[in-house]
């Protein structure tokens, strides 16, 4: 990753801070994008740096067109060019948001903000998806109410992304889905476990282990540097889950 140039989204905490971190450690330049935690996304930063690493925060509402066109054009000025972009922001499960926020960060987002990176992308480039396995595998399982829309939205998101994949192949831009169990520790499991009492003690009991933060970032640094055929999916935990696999919809 030396040198390469990667934009992760939704990097201040959790999922995407540790993959940021994983990424810079392995030599890239890493912009770290966030949506208004600008203290905790400037920690991951120092952290980067301190540890002799490159990264640079960024702030937009992915839902806020300007904002994701002024992101990407800090981006170009920068750097010149985006060897890697990593979609992993991710919400609707905010108390103080309207019923179509999820589908318009989860679906919507994902793809202006690919639309609006692209022109920077050089053939060779890979764009990664982070997805969860109950909005991976989205109408084939009962999910959970309270993760419903965004389970939804989050689906209706990766089949967009993957419905860009012949343009992508044109440029020569690989695109590949990580898709996850429930992560122990993060907030969103917090929050299920809040609105559901007992489910996440049952999905571990079921799965017998969770995927930690660590493990799951792990798994996205790795699509973004690994020989992967464009359009595949990386699943990490809930074996379980992996007999539901339709063939044709990934
Ligand atoms: N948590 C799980 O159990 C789990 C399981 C499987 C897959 N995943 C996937 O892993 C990814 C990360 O999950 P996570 O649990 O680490 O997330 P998280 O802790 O909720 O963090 C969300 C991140 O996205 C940013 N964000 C939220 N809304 C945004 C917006 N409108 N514009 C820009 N940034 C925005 C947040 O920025 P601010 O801090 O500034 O608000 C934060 O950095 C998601 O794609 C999720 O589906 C998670």
């Amino acid at each position: 990753m030396t040198g390469r140039v990667v934009l992760v989204t939704g990097a201040s905490r959790g999922v995407g801070a540790e993959t940021a971190r994983l990424l810079a450690t392995s030599g890239a330049h890493v912009y770290v994008n966030y949506r208004d935690k600008a203290k905790r996304a400037e920690r991951v930063v120092a952290e980067i740096v301190a540890a002799g690493g490159r990264a640079w925060p960024l702030k937009a509402d992915l839902t806020d067109p300007i904002a994701v066109t002024a992101m990407l054009d800090e981006v170009r000025e920068r750097s010149g060019r985006l060897d890697a972009l990593v979609l992993n922001a991710s919400g609707g499960m905010e108390r103080d948001r309207d019923l179509g926020y999820a589908m318009r960060l989860n679906r919507d987002a994902q793809v202006r903000v690919l639309e609006t990176a692209l022109p920077l992308m050089p053939a060779l480039s890979r764009v990664v998806f982070v997805t969860s396995h109950q909005a991976h595998f989205h109408g084939r399982r009962p999910g959970y109410a309270a993760y419903e829309a965004v389970a939804e939205s989050k689906r209706a998101g990766e089949d967009a992304l993957r419905a860009k994949i012949p343009e992508l192949r044109e440029r020569g831009v690989g695109l590949v889905v990580v898709s996850g169990d429930m992560i122990e520790g993060t907030i969103t499991v917090t929050l299920l476990d809040r609105a559901e009492p007992g489910i996440v003690d049952a999905r571990r009991a079921e799965a017998r282990s969770l995927p930690t933060v660590g493990e799951f970032a792990a798994e996205v640094a790795k699509a973004v540097v690994e020989p992967l055929e464009t359009g595949h999916t990386v699943y990490v935990g809930g074996a379980d889950y992996l007999t539901l696999t339709a063939p044709g919809r990934g």
